[in-house]
């Protein structure tokens, strides 16, 4: 390999180490989001507000003050909570993971 393939290499490595491994993925976030607004059924935004959705929901704690954490929000979305319905049933693991992801990434400066 030559120089410049080489450090173009170590190039492609550093941006690869740079992303940190639990960080969601880009399509996560963004299925999140959709679930968030719409997607879910009731959806979130129906009850939550939440900036980066443009959700204004005043059934529930705004979630821009809040800022749950992912164990958090996993945990209420599979057990609900008062008048919040639990998303086990009508939602999958994985979007509920999407979910949990986008709320944590869209309440947390970046
Ligand atoms: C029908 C209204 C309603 C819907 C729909 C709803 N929530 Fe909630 N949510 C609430 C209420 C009310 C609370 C507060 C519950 C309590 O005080 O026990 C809450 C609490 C929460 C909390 C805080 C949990 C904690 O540990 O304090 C989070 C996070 C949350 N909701 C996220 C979501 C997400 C994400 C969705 C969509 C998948 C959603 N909610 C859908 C009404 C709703």
């Amino acid at each position: 390999m030559n120089s410049a393939a080489m450090a173009l290499a170590c190039g492609a490595l550093a941006i690869a180490a740079a992303s940190p491994a639990s960080a969601a993925s880009e399509a996560a976030l963004a299925e999140g989001k959709v679930l968030f607004q719409k997607g879910a059924v009731p959806a979130c935004a129906v009850c939550h507000a939440l900036q980066d959705a443009g959700a204004s929901g005043s059934i529930g704690p705004d979630l821009d003050e809040l800022r749950p954490n992912r164990d958090q929000v996993l945990a209420v979305l599979r057990d609900g909570s008062g008048p919040m319905p639990s998303f086990a049933e009508s939602l999958t693991e994985e979007q509920r993971q999407a979910v949990a992801d986008y709320v944590v990434w869209a309440t947390q400066p970046h």
